[in-house]
Parts: structure tokens; sequence; C-alpha cells
């Protein structure tokens, strides 16, 4: 049998190329060897309001990249977490096991709650539906960026006490990052992460983005006051565009040095671009095809929730009785 890989993403603003390198493209490249299933998280989604209509919108859209960029739903699970309620169902068997410490600790958290006036209950208990997510699957491996490592202890942290308190019953799972493309930073401020949430016209190339907008952007970008490539004293904006070519071209460290040492930022730019946007044609052009045909998506995501709903009650059912919940014959 297959070892398990789950991992999922929000349906709040617009994917970008850090989504696409820091995950979905492994996510493509693990379905052959693993038992995937890739996730919507709409119920992680609203822990910050979200406009109704705007979400059943993104919820499509994130879908259809998905399948745009290469998931293939027929060795692959498609779902969306809100259609299999046993993830909020053992996301609260969860958070009666996690100390409020661990949530309070937690770096994400901390930001958000800082950034708003109030706080929603949910944007604590997030890392607890997240562990949730994943441990509802027993999913051996789950590929993410680097921005959600700390959430992945926490996770392994969850399914140990679980384990210590109830008996061994989840697997705790293993955290896998890309070698390059972990950790995609912005194009305006190359000091802070990539994000779907982060306003500027200027900050992250979406994966939709029209090829001229992506291309603009690109020439936009921050660098240093270097007048050309230098892989010894670069700032981060250099180590950044190097980062994204390097990811979407898949050259070796040794291809990059040779062919990108002395050379000037302008032309940097252009063939970072010319990468990019060779990279998100197929993308785009697929899921203009696909978003042509609504029922089509709606059958997948139906099938998808169909395919993992007995595993989700398996372990949801093992859990309650751990516990010692009562039973009742259906
Ligand atoms: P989300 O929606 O913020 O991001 C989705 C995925 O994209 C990665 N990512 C990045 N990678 C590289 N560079 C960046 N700038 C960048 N920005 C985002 C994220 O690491 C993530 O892999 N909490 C998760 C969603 C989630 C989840 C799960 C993930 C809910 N349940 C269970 C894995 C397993 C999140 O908000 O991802």
């Amino acid at each position: 049998m297959k070892a398990r890989v789950f991992s999922g993403m929000q349906p709040t603003g617009n994917l970008h190329i850090g989504n696409y390198l820091g995950a979905l493209r492994n996510w493509v490249k693990l379905q052959h060897d693993y038992e995937c299933i890739f996730c919507i998280v709409d119920l992680h989604a609203i822990t910050v309001y979200q406009p109704p209509a705007e979400l059943r919108e993104k919820i499509r859209q994130v879908a259809g990249l998905y399948l745009a960029a290469g998931i293939d739903p027929k060795i692959t699970a498609l779902t969306v977490q809100s259609s299999v309620p046993q993830h909020a169902e053992l996301g609260w068997l969860l958070t009666c096991v996690t100390p409020l410490g661990w949530l309070e600790r937690m770096t994400q958290f901390k930001a958000k709650a800082e950034a708003a006036e109030t706080i929603g209950d949910g944007l604590l208990q997030y890392p607890v539906l997240m562990a949730a997510d994943v441990l509802l699957y027993n999913a051996a491996v789950v590929p993410v960026g680097d921005d959600q490592r700390q959430h992945m202890e926490l996770t392994r942290d969850i399914a140990e006490r679980f384990n210590s308190l109830y008996g061994e019953t989840f697997v705790v799972p293993q955290t896998s990052l890309p070698m390059v493309g972990a950790r995609v930073m912005g194009l305006d401020d190359p000091t802070k992460k990539m994000s779907k949430s982060t306003a500027g016209s200027g900050h992250a190339i979406g994966l939709l983005d029209k090829p001229e907008e992506a291309r603009k952007k690109i020439m936009r970008a921050t660098t240093d006051s270097n007048p050309a490539v230098d892989f010894e004293t670069m700032g981060p904006g250099v180590q950044n565009l190097l980062g994204i070519f390097q990811a979407f071209t898949d050259w070796s460290q040794d291809e990059m040095h040779r062919h990108f040492t002395g050379m000037r930022y302008g032309d940097l730019k252009k063939q970072v671009a010319e990468a990019v946007l060779a990279g998100l044609a197929p993308i785009q052009q697929r899921y203009a095809e696909l978003m042509q045909d609504p029922g089509y998506l709606e059958s997948i995501l139906q099938e998808g929730r169909d395919r993992v709903t007995p595993t989700a009650a398996g372990i949801v059912k093992t859990v309650k009785e751990r516990m010692g919940l009562y039973t009742i014959a259906p």
C-alpha cells in the first residue's frame, strides 16, 4: 500500500507563484508515488471574514488551478474541506488535547492577532484544524512551503500527545519542503514572504496574471545597489529573483553561477520573466479550458469527497472510541 500525502491551500486572495513553487508543483510530482489527497481548506479561510459570494468563487478557482497545474483526479482525491464534516469533528476532539500555550506561541497567530482589532477564536484554533486535516487521513507526508513548518511541528506534537494519552492512533507526519522555492519573497519587498493577502500591485505574481502584468512586476522588482549579479554579496531581492528562475527551470547551482555571474539586473529580470511566463502559460491555458465546463469541476469535487469519506469516518470513529465517547449503534 502506498503511503498517504495530504496538503491544502486556503481559497483566499489569488494563488501566486509562491504557492505554486512552495507547494502545488511538488504535489503534482508526488502523485505517482503516494496516495494523495489535496484539499481546498475553506474552513480555514473563514477564520477571517470572507464575502460569501467571493469565497464560493475562489473555491472553484483554486480547484481549477489544482487541476490546471497537473493534479490528476484519476489518481488523486481533490476535496473541499467543509464537504467532509469529519475535519471539523476531529478538530474539536483535538482541541481538547491541545494546551492553550502551544497555540498562543504560533508566530502566524501572533502576527495576525497584532494586526487585527478583534480576533476571532477561529484564528487561535486554526492550527488544530490543520492538524485534524492531516491526522484525519493518517497522512505520512505533508508537502508545504517553509511558512507552514511551525504548524506542522504542532501537528506532530498533537499527534504524539494524543497517542500517549489514548494509545497509538495517529501516524506522526513528516513535513516535506522543496529544495528551491520553499520561501518565495515579495517582489516589492524581499524581506517579506510573498503572500496572498498583502496588498500592492508589485508584490506577488498571480498564477492567473496576464503575461504583460507579470513581466512588468518582475522588471520593477526590488534589487540592491550592486550593478550586476554577484553571488557573494547579493541582497535578498536578487537572491529571490534567482531562486524563482531556478525553481521554474530546475537548473543546478553550477549552471546558475556560470550563467548569471556578472549579468546586469535588467537582463537578469528579462530572463526571470521569460522563465516565469513559460511556466505559467500551460497552466493558464488548461485553466481557461477547464472553467468552460463547471459541471466537470463539480463532479471531481464530489468524487473526491466520496473517495475520502470512508477513511475520515473510520478514523473519527476510532478516536471517539479511544476517548471514551458513547457509541450508539447506527
Ligand atoms: P496557504 O493557503 O497560506 O498556502 C498554501 C501553500 O503555499 C505555501 N506558500 C508558500 N511557499 C513558498 N513561498 C511563499 N511565499 C508561500 N506562501 C505560501 C504554503 O506553505 C502552503 O504550503 N495553513 C495552510 C493551509 C492548510 C494546510 C492544511 C496545509 C490547512 N490545512 C493541512 C497542509 C496540511 C495555509 O494557510 O496555506
